[in-house]
C-alpha cells in the first residue's frame, strides 16, 4: 500500500502559531512517523501557500512585491517547522513555475470538459479602494444564522457558504465603507456535475471523523451551487484564457493542486521524475489530508470534484481527519488581537519537543482544546519528568550503580511476565490508536507504559534486594528496560528527538518497526545515560503568560505594531555593511493607484537618488519636500510599480503611524549614520 499524506498548506502571509500545529501539522507528521514504523511506503507533502489577496495586500502595505513577502514567511514557516521536527518529503511553494503550470493545467481539462463556465456576476467594488474585493475582504451579517463579523463567502460560525452579495450590511474590509455592487465576469466550477458521483463516493466514507462526513451529507443534501473560481487581482495563477485578462485563479482552487506540483517537485529533486505518478495516478495509493475544521468544504467537495473532472485518473482522497482548533488560555486563538503563540519564539524558550508532546496530549480531535501555560508546565513535569524520564532515570542509575549498566536477559517471574503482558496489550491498543489518529488517547497510553514501570520497580524494592539477592535486581532492571524500549517505539512519533536518545542509552537501533516493541530485548548495556528531560519552573512559565498579556494589551491599546521577534545578534562588521545617510527630499509624488506609496527624489549631497517609499498613509508629498531624513543607501535597486526605488527610507511604524527618522539638529545631506 502507497500513502500520501498532505497537510493543508499554510498561507505564505505570516507566522507558524500553535493553532495551525495541532489542526493540520503534527497530527500529519506523527501519523507519518508511525506508518514508517509500520514499514510502509509514505510520502509527506506540503509547501505554502502563496496566493490570494490577503498577501498582496501585505506587499501593498509594505511597498514590497508579493512575492518578497512570500519568501519570507515560506522561510519562517519552514524554520518553524525544522524546529519542531515536521519533517516532510517536500516542502514547496505555490507560486512556483511548475505549480502555476499544472494549475492552468487542470483548469484548462476542467474546462474542455464543460465543468467551468463563465458568468457576470455582480461583485463588491470598494470605491475608496479603487478595487474589487475578494470574499475575505468584506465582512458582514451571515446571511442565514445572523452572525456578525461574517466573511463575505463563509460563515465562521454556521459554515455556511453563499454568493457574496447576500451577505448582509457589507462592509469593506479596509476602509470600513460600504461597498458598491458592480457588474465583472468571472469562471464558475459546475459543482453539481459531479453529484452523483460525489455522492457514490462520499457513500464508501463510512470511516471518516464524523465531523467530516456529516457536514459533507448535509452539504450534498442541501444541493451545490457553482462556485466562482477566478478574482480580479494582478499576483496568481493567470487564468489561462484569452479573454480573462488581468483575472487569476481563485486561491483555493490552485492551492491544493499544490500537493501534486509539490509531489512533482520532490521526484525532480530525487532524481527520479515520474515517481510521483507511482503514487497519484494510481487508484489503491491512500491519499491523507490533514487539515484543520475550516478546511473541510474545499477538501472534502470542492478538490474531489476538481480531480473527478480531469482526465488524468488521479487518486480521490482516501481519508481527511479534520481538527477542530487550539484555544488558547480560554480565548480564540486569534493572530489580529495578537493572541497566539508563535512556534519561533516557543522555541527559543522551550525545547520543540515540549511542544510537540503536550499537543499531542491535548489534540483537539474531537473537540476544541485548550492551550494553558500552567497546563503545559503540570505536563510536562508531571508526565515527561516525573513518570516517563523518572523511570529511566531510576532504572539507569541503579543498574550503572550496581551493574556497570550490563542488563542481562534473566528468567521472569510471573510478576514480571504480567507486568510485560500489561505493556503489550497496552501497545496493541497504541498502534491501532495511531492509525485511527488518536494521538491524544495514545500519549496517555504510553504513559501508562511508564507508570506502570514505576508501580513495579516501587513493589520489587531492589535497593532492599541488591545485597542478598541480585538475581531478582536483576530481572527488575530487565523489565523495567523493556519497558522503557517499548514506550521508546511507541513515543517515537511523538517525541523522535528524545525518543531517539532513549533507544541510544538502551543500545537500540535508531530505527525500528513498531513489532520490535512486542519483542522481549537480548542482554545489553546502557551507554552515556543522562536525564531526558528538563523540569520548567514557574519563573518560566510566568514570564510566558506576562509576555503573552503584555502583547495582547499593546495590541488593543491601539499599537498595532506586532512585536516581531527579536532578530539574532549580528557582528559589528554586519552592521557596517549598511550605508545610512542623510538624504534631503527634493520632490515627493504619490504613486498612481497606489494608497501607501510615494515616488521621492532626494539629494544625498554627492547624487540624487529616485526611491519608493511605503509612508504616504502618514505623509502628504508636500509635507516632505525639503525634509532631512534618514536612508539607506546601499540597498541593492528594485523594482516597485514599474519605478526602480534606489534605497530605504527609515521610518518607526507604530501606533498604526509611520514616523520618518529625522536628524536632531542640522545635518547635511550625505552624512553618515552610524
Ligand atoms: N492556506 C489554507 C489555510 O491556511 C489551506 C490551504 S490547503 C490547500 O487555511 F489544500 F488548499 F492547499
Ligand atoms: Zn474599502
Amino acid at each position: 500500500m502507497k500513502y500520501i499524506v498532505t497537510s493543508a498548506l499554510p498561507y505564505a502571509n505570516g507566522k507558524l502559531h500553535v493553532g495551525h500545529v495541532a489542526g493540520a501539522y503534527l497530527p500529519a507528521d506523527i501519523f507519518v512517523r508511525f506508518l514508517r514504523l509500520q514499514g510502509e511506503d509514505v510520502i509527506y507533502i506540503c509547501g505554502t501557500d502563496e496566493h490570494g489577496t490577503p498577501i498582496s495586500i501585505s506587499a501593498d502595505r509594505e511597498g514590497i512585491s508579493p512575492q518578497e513577502v512570500v519568501t519570507r514567511y515560506h522561510n519562517s514557516i519552514k524554520a518553524a517547522f525544522d524546529g519542531i521536527g515536521i519533517e516532510f518529503d517536500n516542502f514547496s511553494g505555490t507560486a512556483r513555475k511548475p505549480h502555476h503550470e499544472l494549475a492552468s493545467d487542470f483548469f484548462i481539462q476542467l474546462y474542455e470538459n464543460g465543468h467551468i463556465k463563465p458568468k457576470s456576476t455582480l461583485q463588491f467594488y470598494c470605491d475608496h479602494d479603487k478595487r474589487y474585493l475578494p470574499d475575505r475582504y468584506v465582512e458582514g451579517i451571515c446571511p442565514r444564522c445572523g452572525t456578525e463579523g461574517a466573511r463575505g463567502d463563509q460563515c465562521d460560525k454556521c459554515g455556511q457558504i453563499y454568493d457574496t452579495t447576500t451577505l448582509k450590511e457589507p462592509r469593506c474590509k479596509i476602509c470600513g465603507n460600504k461597498p458598491e455592487i458592480r457588474e465583472t465576469k468571472h469562471w464558475f466550477l459546475q459543482l453539481d456535475d459531479f453529484r452523483e458521483q460525489l455522492k457514490a463516493w462520499i457513500s464508501t466514507k463510512d470511516y471518516w471523523k464524523e465531523n467530516v462526513r456529516n457536514f459533507m451529507l448535509g452539504l450534498l443534501e442541501q444541493g451545490l451551487i457553482e462556485r466562482s473560481i477566478t478574482r480580479d487581482l494582478s499576483w496568481g495563477v493567470p487564468v489561462p484564457l484569452t479573454e480573462a485578462e488581468s483575472k487569476v485563479l481563485y486561491v483555493w482552487f490552485d492551492a491544493p493542486i499544490g500537493y501534486i506540483s509539490s509531489t512533482i517537485e520532490w521526484a525532480e529533486r530525487i532524481g527520479d521524475p515520474e515517481r510521483w505518478k507511482d503514487y497519484w495516478q494510481d487508484k489503491d495509493t491512500q491519499l491523507i489530508h490533514f487539515i484543520g475544521k475550516d478546511n473541510i468544504i474545499f477538501h472534502a467537495l470542492i478538490w474531489p470534484a476538481m480531480l473527478m473532472g480531469q482526465k488524468t485518473g488521479y487518486c480521490l482522497p482516501h481519508d481527511i481527519p479534520a481538527n477542530e482548533f487550539m484555544n488558547l488560555e480560554g480565548d480564540k486563538i486569534s493572530t489580529s488581537r495578537n493572541w497566539a503563540i508563535w512556534v519561533d519564539e516557543f522555541i527559543q524558550d522551550f525545547d520543540g519537543e515540549y511542544l510537540r508532546y503536550y499537543i499531542a496530549a491535548n489534540a483537539p480531535e474531537k473537540q476544541d482544546s485548550d492551550f494553558s501555560f500552567k497546563d503545559f508546565q503540570a505536563r510536562i513535569n508531571g508526565e515527561l519528568n516525573n513518570t516517563l524520564g523518572n523511570l529511566a532515570n531510576r532504572v539507569f542509575a541503579f543498574a550503572v550503580k550496581n551493574f556497570a549498566g550490563e542488563i542481562v536477559k534473566t528468567s521472569l517471574d510471573s510478576d514480571s511476565k504480567g507486568v510485560l503482558a500489561n505493556a503489550d496489550s497496552l501497545l496493541k491498543e497504541i498502534e491501532a490508536g495511531y492509525r485511527d489518529y488518536q494521538v491524544k488517547k495514545n500519549t496517555r497510553l504510553i504513559i501508562d507504559i511508564a507508570r506502570l514501570g514505576n508501580r513495579y520497580f516501587d513493589e520489587r524494592k531492589p535497593w532492599s534486594m541488591i545485597k542478598d539477592n541480585p538475581q531478582a535486581v536483576q530481572e527488575t532492571l530487565y523489565v523495567c528496560a523493556n519497558l522503557l524500549a517499548k514506550l521508546s517505539i511507541a513515543m517515537l512519533p511523538i517525541l523522535p528527538k528524545h525518543m531517539q536518545k532513549l533507544r541510544n542509552m538502551l543500545a537500540q537501533t535508531p530505527l525500528p518497526r513498531f513489532n520490535h516493541a512486542y519483542e522481549l530485548l537480548d542482554n545489553l548495556c546502557l551507554q552515556d545515560t543522562k536525564p531526558l528531560f528538563q523540569k520548567l519552573e514557574d519563573e518560566q512559565i510566568d514570564a510566558q503568560l506576562g509576555k503573552l498579556h503584555s502583547m495582547a494589551k499593546a495590541n488593543q491599546e491601539g499599537d498595532k505594531t506586532s512585536y516581531d521577534a527579536v532578530k539574532p545578534a549580528i557582528t559589528y562588521d554586519d552592521f557596517a555593511k549598511l550605508d545610512i545617510r542623510l538624504a534631503r527630499v527634493i520632490s515627493a509624488e504619490a504613486v498612481p493607484k497606489t494608497d501607501k506609496l510615494l515616488k521621492l527624489k532626494v539629494d544625498l549631497g554627492f547624487e540624487q537618488r529616485e526611491l519608493v517609499a511605503g509612508i504616504a498613509e502618514s505623509y502628504k508629498p508636500e509635507d516632505l519636500v525639503g525634509r532631512t531624513i534618514s536612508m539607506l543607501v546601499n540597498l541593492e535597486p528594485r523594482k516597485i510599480r514599474g519605478i526602480e526605488s534606489n534605497g530605504m527610507i527609515l521610518a518607526a511604524h507604530g501606533n498604526g503611524k509611520i514616523m520618518t527618522l529625522i536628524p536632531d539638529g542640522d545635518g547635511s545631506p550625505g552624512v553618515v549614520v552610524k
